[in-house]
């Protein structure tokens, strides 16, 4: 029997993305195995989430390293440390470097609340309502070297209301968020995806555009 796929997550606080994979697996929805959880802020709710559903935790606080790249070398030995086949950056706010990137390129996603390649970064919900954008959404894409900037994978889409601000954007898209990284991890559990030059491949055949969400909660081009 083939094994499952077995993930890393890292997390920087309240963890309710981390919550939506435990709840999929649970519900026999995911066929994934969560080995770890990782989080670079001590009290981060999303550390109780996992323990409560007996995941594995480890904390990797960057105020105690002096130098970014000992933060990333301590990073990489507690994603490696099981060899996941999959590292998913689940609200993890810090900006991974290449020490902590390199060994996992190509195997290590971003959820991202914007329209990438719109609004990287952080304050996206307002940048998105300042520039009068119609739509709205959340991407989930390989992570490169450039902040924000690798291939997108899967993205969900709503449409931004005259009288919407950034708490209401931000409620109305969390529990899309939340369906977008269950089933885009879902579908790496299907087939074979592949990122090399900036490229995504699925199953061999260029992916030209992302994957979107659909109503039926399932990812299609
Ligand atoms: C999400 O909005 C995600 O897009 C962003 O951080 C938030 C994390 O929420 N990067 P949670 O910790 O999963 O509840």
């Amino acid at each position: 029997m083939k094994r499952k796929l077995q993930a890393a997550v890292l997390i920087s606080g309240n963890g309710s993305n981390l919550q939506a994979m435990i709840d999929a697996i649970a519900a026999g929805r995911l066929e994934l195995e969560i080995i770890r959880v990782i989080s670079n802020v001590a009290d981060a709710r999303g550390l109780r989430r996992a323990a409560a559903a007996g995941i594995p935790t480890c904390v990797v606080e960057h105020g105690r390293f002096g130098l970014r790249t000992d933060f990333d070398r301590a990073l990489a030995a507690a994603i490696g440390a099981g060899d996941p086949d999959l590292v998913v950056l689940a609200g993890f706010m810090r900006i991974i470097g290449e020490a902590a990137l390199q060994p996992f390129k190509g195997r290590m996603i971003n959820l991202h609340p914007s329209l990438l390649p719109l609004h990287r970064g952080t304050g996206t919900y307002q940048k998105a309502l300042d520039a009068g954008d119609g739509h709205y959404g959340a991407s989930i894409h390989f992570v490169t070297g450039e902040l924000d900037g690798g291939p997108v994978l899967s993205q969900v889409t709503i449409p931004i209301e005259t009288d919407d601000d950034r708490h209401s954007l931000a409620r109305r898209l969390a529990p899309l968020e939340h369906r977008l990284l269950v089933a885009t991890v879902e579908f790496l559990t299907r087939h074979e995806v592949e990122c090399r030059d900036q490229l995504i491949f699925v199953d061999g055949k260029r992916l030209a555009e992302p994957l979107q969400l659909g109503a039926d909660r399932q990812l299609a081009d």
